[in-house]
């Protein structure tokens, strides 16, 4: 049975991976994040707590469970964050990947690495693999520093882009796109929401089974991984509201330069996603079956 270590496992990633894996019983995992545990289950796995800027606990912990693969979900996630704190998402972002990097080389570990649809500028999407990378953020800089580095590192890696991850875990330490806008809806309060926006957003279960699959496949290369339908960042809250029978009547539709975020963000990302179907045998869930999963699950 093949040993996964997952950087980050208290997000929302890392929990699914978690949870797909005692389902399954597919891998030995060693789930690893900073500071406690947050996934509710502790049987199953093993639970280590790991900082991914620290290089002397990565090593100790790779000598003493010998993974085959590290699934390396951590990172500064908030663009608008990033924007505001450049070195610390120099560290986190691009540091903590040339640590990790180094120790699989040693160490012969494949590295399924994630990163986003922020590398592209958003004026020609849906992107495939191979399309030319334009930044707008600094995060998005940063992770196509990451990408850039383990391209050329020697290691074997995989690359998994991903798209606007919607989900639910125990104790999340931030909250996504669908869980806000429903919450917003459920109260009646106002809410913009940006008409000029285009995205393919994720069920956080389709991307921790991808990431499985590039394990069980040790895939090498960059691989799309998003939701099947786009729509854009209006539409993808009429929809929560139709899906969950909410009042639509204070939604408001704004342009993204009204809102005046610290970060650029690209107008229409989206992937191809022809060819993780085909070699991973990927299959995403529909935006709607995604919230019904989600249903289930809020109870
Ligand atoms: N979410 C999206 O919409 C999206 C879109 C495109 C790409 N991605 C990429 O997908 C990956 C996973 O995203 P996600 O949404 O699952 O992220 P997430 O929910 O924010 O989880 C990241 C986890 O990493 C942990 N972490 C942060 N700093 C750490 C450190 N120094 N050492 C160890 N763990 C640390 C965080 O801990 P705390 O919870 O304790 O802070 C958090 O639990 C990231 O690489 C992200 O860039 C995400």
């Amino acid at each position: 049975m093949q040993t996964i270590l997952v950087t980050g496992s208290n997000g929302l990633t890392g929990q699914k991976i978690t949870e797909n894996v005692i389902a399954s019983g597919k891998f030995n995992l060693i789930a690893t994040s900073k500071g406690k545990n947050r996934f509710p289950v502790q049987n199953g796995y093993q639970y280590e707590e790991m900082d991914i800027l620290d290089k002397a606990r990565i090593t100790a912990l790779v000598e003493k469970y010998r993974p085959d693969a590290i699934i390396h979900t951590a990172a500064m996630t908030n663009v608008d964050t990033a924007e505001n704190n450049k070195q610390e998402a120099d560290r986190l972002n691009v540091e903590a990947v040339k640590l990790l990097m180094d120790i699989c080389n040693t160490y012969h570990i494949q590295l399924v690495h994630l990163s986003t649809d922020f590398i592209f500028d958003g004026e020609d999407g849906p992107y495939d693999e191979q399309a030319a990378a334009n930044p707008l953020s600094y995060y998005g800089k940063t992770k196509l520093q990451a990408e850039e580095l383990l391209k050329a590192s020697g290691v074997k890696w995989a690359i998994l882009r991903t798209i606007l991850v919607y989900g639910i875990v125990k104790d999340m330490s931030r909250s996504n796109i669908v869980l806000w806008a429903k919450g917003a809806l459920e109260k009646g309060s106002p809410l913009n929401v940006v008409n000029d926006q285009w995205r393919m957003p994720t069920l956080a279960e389709d991307l921790a089974e991808a990431c499985l699959l590039a394990v069980e496949k040790k895939a090498q290369g960059i691989y799309n991984v998003s939701g099947k339908d786009m729509m854009s960042i209006a539409e993808l809250v009429y929809r929560v509201a139709d899906f969950w029978k909410l009042d639509k009547s204070q939604v408001q539709e704004v342009s993204s330069a009204s809102l005046g975020q610290q970060a650029s963000r690209p107008r229409r990302t989206g992937f191809i996603l022809d060819k993780t179907i085909r070699e991973l045998g990927y299959q995403p869930h529909s935006f709607e079956q995604g919230l019904e999963l989600l249903n289930k699950q809020l109870g």
